[in-house]
């Protein structure tokens, strides 16, 4: 597919910041000003117009945009999920897109987890004014918290589609979460907007790279690989339990590989920080994930890829 340049955001500069200086409040004025407003109530589309409009003509916005919202669509069509999860719910327009096609494929319940509270209250905004706010339940706060509250409280068992639109580098983490929680299982589908990294450089004007911190390495490794960096890990918190330290040292033997493959630390050097990893949740190592690289259009017209994780089987 080629991107059509009529869909084009304003393309975000390196300088600049690019979210949180108050166009996320500018926008839920933009549209509640907008003479067509009494039209939007309860008309997903054309709330989706309107925030393009913004970013096309007043401030970029981080949304996934068109090309992926198709792609993502598509998915929905094909698998049908019953539970959807996305982290990372921004002003909603992920949400709205996704969460319209999820309730008009027999979807039952569409979550929305975002940390910040003023774009979770734009986000809560427009999903009622979408009319989606029955099915939709968007929660404020980390996701990793938010995902332990529900799994205990019993309201989440079982993610069939989860979307992992938040920080990079709470990907991996995350899943892992999902997964020590059984919340992701060899029924269940991942995709994560977190293939930006070739072109990470030219889309922000050759400055910043972007980490994903392991998360496309872990889940496109081999369950042997998984395995022992699994026990690497076990043997990495065990130390931190029994030593009042900060850092790891070397220690001959061990299984220093795993830590720059995985991406834990840049220094392969005598010592390692105490990483959140460290305290995270351990994962799966035993589950086979299969695997695809979407190629698609981020909504500055940048060629990206979505990476898609079709199922998972467990290895014995
Ligand atoms: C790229 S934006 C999401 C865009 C949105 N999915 C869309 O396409 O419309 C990332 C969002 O994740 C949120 N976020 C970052 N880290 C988070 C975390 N640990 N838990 C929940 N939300 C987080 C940010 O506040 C931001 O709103």
């Amino acid at each position: 597919m080629q991107f059509d340049p009529q869909d084009t955001y304003i393309k975000p500069t390196e300088h600049y910041q690019t979210y949180d200086d108050g166009r996320e409040l500018d926008l839920l004025y933009f549209i509640h000003n907008d003479p067509d407003i009494e039209n939007m109530r309860g008309n997903p589309l054309r709330i989706l117009d309107a925030i393009d409009d913004f970013a096309r003509t007043r401030e970029y916005l981080m949304n996934i945009g068109r090309d992926k919202g198709r792609i993502i669509g598509d998915l929905i069509r094909e698998i049908r999920p019953r539970v959807m999860v996305e982290l990372g719910g921004y002003v909603g327009y992920s949400t709205i897109l996704l969460a319209h096609l999820h309730r008009q494929c027999g979807g039952s319940h569409y979550y929305t987890l975002e940390q910040s509270p003023e774009f979770a209250a734009v986000l809560l905004s427009l999903v009622d004014l979408a009319g989606l706010s029955s099915f939709v339940t968007v929660l404020v706060g980390e996701a990793s918290r938010t995902l332990q509250r529900l799994q205990a409280n019993g309201t989440l068992s079982s993610i069939d589609l989860l979307f992992l639109d938040h920080n990079p580098e709470a990907h991996l983490p995350d899943l892992k979460l999902c997964e020590s929680l059984n919340l992701v299982n060899d029924s269940n589908v991942v995709i994560a907007n977190n293939g930006m990294a070739i072109q990470h450089r030219e889309y922000w004007g050759g400055g910043r790279a972007r980490r994903d911190d392991g998360y496309t390495k872990y889940i496109r490794g081999s369950v042997e690989w998984r395995r022992e960096a699994f026990r690497f890990e076990q043997w990495q918190k065990e130390w931190f339990r029994g030593n009042n330290s900060d850092v790891l040292p070397t220690l001959s033997g061990k299984p220093t590989r795993q830590i720059d493959s995985f991406g834990y630390t840049s220094q392969p050097t005598e010592t390692y920080p105490k990483t959140d990893i460290t305290y995270g949740y351990d994962g799966n190592p035993n589950l086979v994930y299969d695997t695809s690289f979407v190629r698609c259009f981020d909504p500055t017209g940048l060629e990206v890829s979505l990476l898609a994780k079709i199922s998972y089987k467990v290895w014995c």
